[in-house]
């Protein structure tokens, strides 16, 4: 099969390279020319495990090819996968204009028989919309293109986006007929190992996307106010847990208590939900909760230096653990490490970060703070007046407690990610504050 993807983005090149994996021949469009001169010498922007690898591998094996023009491929494939960004503009408003600008170049070109495949997250009715626009645009050239089109959302998460690409817990097909459902259908049979396919119409696949990162940031926001709560009355959020992700109606996934959600998809996806809804006369009061405790969250530990060290951090210097929204990547975006070092940083504190993977990345975010960035953990820490674990990366779960006592100023630590094991802290003569602990328990 051949097939065209439209964006070198995180979906679309990890969809383009597991595609080829997968034995299709596939075309990648890339209008951003840096990215497309790096991704021609076989290098990527993204810290993903796997991902550049197969790249490489679908390179030598002529399976895998980059471009800067739809229209040079166009012709090479009946079936093309949309996997535009389409970030937040305004109040959960998506800036769905990439998306349309290419739907305009496909009616102008397409020929018939052609398989339109929406990978992109979209709002509730845009499949129809962008269906609309191919049409509208190929009637203006004075064309009359059979097509058809599928939404076909993704849910792979970053850190492991490549094993869900090609063990997907289900493939969803959202299309207005069975041949346009079949044809994609046969696509995912053919190469992945039994996928289970669920086929509905496009709007219920929109939002099937939406609901499922929903209910996901729902219960991570659900465990940080018992988090919370936990601490009030000296408890610890940890045995709580336990017990109830034994219950199977309630399952143990998403229900790690810390400094809030963050990344490119809960945050975005849910503001846009709560704009649809407000869009169709709804209010949405559990959809504003999720997210107003995760803003709150994501102030917890500043909340606690405050308490301790007061309002005024001047002269105090704190290492920070972990920048990246989780671990597995170098991605940025909303990262929650990002407020609690500017909420330190304006209260006048000095800050020394360390990341394995998003370094550079943050650096371009943080100019202007008063953040330097260490080459390792132990260099982070020297001087330090605290400690603040914020992404959770396996390198910061047994750390050298001497080592740590040694270079700081005091051994404190706040556990924003419950790394850190509470026994082993207090043998050191740590102390240690984590989210979801209370101290009596
Ligand atoms: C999320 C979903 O998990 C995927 O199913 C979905 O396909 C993807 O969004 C998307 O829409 O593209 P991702 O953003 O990669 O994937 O990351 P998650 O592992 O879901 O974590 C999101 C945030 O929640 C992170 O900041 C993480 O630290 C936080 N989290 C997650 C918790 O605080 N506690 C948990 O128990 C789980």
């Amino acid at each position: 099969m051949d097939i065209v993807v439209v964006g070198a983005g995180y979906v679309g090149l990890v969809a383009a390279a597991s595609f080829a994996s997968l034995g299709c021949r596939v075309y990648c469009v890339e209008n951003n020319e840096n990215k497309l001169k790096q991704l021609e010498t076989d290098t990527i922007d993204i810290y993903e495990d796997g991902l550049q690898e197969l790249i490489q591998q679908g390179i030598r094996d002529g399976r895998l090819s980059f471009h800067p023009k739809l229209s040079d491929v166009l012709q090479s494939a009946q079936m093309i996968f949309l996997c535009l960004p389409t970030p937040s503009v305004k109040h959960g408003i998506a800036d769905l204009s990439s998306l349309l600008h290419v739907c305009e170049e496909l009616g102008a070109a397409i020929e018939q028989d052609t398989l339109v495949v929406v990978k992109s997250t979209v709002p509730a009715g845009t499949t129809a919309r962008l269906e609309r626009v191919i049409r509208d645009a190929a009637a203006r050239h004075g064309r009359q293109v059979d097509f058809d089109i599928a939404m076909n959302p993704e849910f792979l998460r970053q850190g492991c986006a490549v094993q869900d690409f090609l063990h997907p817990h289900s493939v969803v097909i959202g299309a207005r007929d069975n041949r346009a459902a079949d044809r994609l259908a046969r696509l995912y049979a053919s190469c992945l190992h039994n996928p289970v396919i669920q086929i509905m119409s496009p709007v219920e696949a929109e939002m099937a996307k939406y609901a499922s990162n929903y209910l996901l940031a729902s219960r991570v926001s659900i465990i940080n106010e018992l988090a919370n709560l936990c601490e009030a009355v000296g408890a610890d959020i940890a045995s709580v847990r336990n017990v109830v992700g034994l219950d199977p109606n309630i399952g143990n996934g998403f229900l790690n208590a810390g400094i809030g959600y963050g990344g490119s998809c809960f945050p975005k996806d849910i503001e846009a939900l709560i704009k649809t809804a407000n869009t169709y006369g709804l209010d949405v009061p559990i959809m504003r909760a999720v997210q107003s405790v995760n803003d709150r969250q994501k102030q917890r530990l500043v909340a606690h230096i405050i308490r301790r060290f007061g309002n005024d951090l001047a002269g105090y210097r704190f290492a920070v653990w972990g920048l990246a929204f989780k671990p597995g990547t170098d991605d940025m975006r909303e990262a929650p490490s990002l407020d609690v070092i500017h909420a330190l940083s304006a209260l006048g504190a000095s800050i020394s970060a360390y990341d394995p993977a998003a370094r550079r990345k943050a650096q371009m975010l943080l100019e202007g703070t008063s953040v330097e960035m260490a080459a390792d953990k132990y260099e982070a820490v020297l001087h330090a007046d605290a400690l603040l674990i914020l992404t959770e990366w396996e390198e910061f779960y047994e750390p050298d407690l001497a080592q740590l006592k040694e270079r700081m100023r005091q051994p404190l630590i706040y556990d924003g990610r419950r790394v850190l094991k509470n026994a082993q802290c207090r043998t050191s003569r740590v102390e240690l504050i984590q989210i979801g602990a209370g101290r009596d328990h």
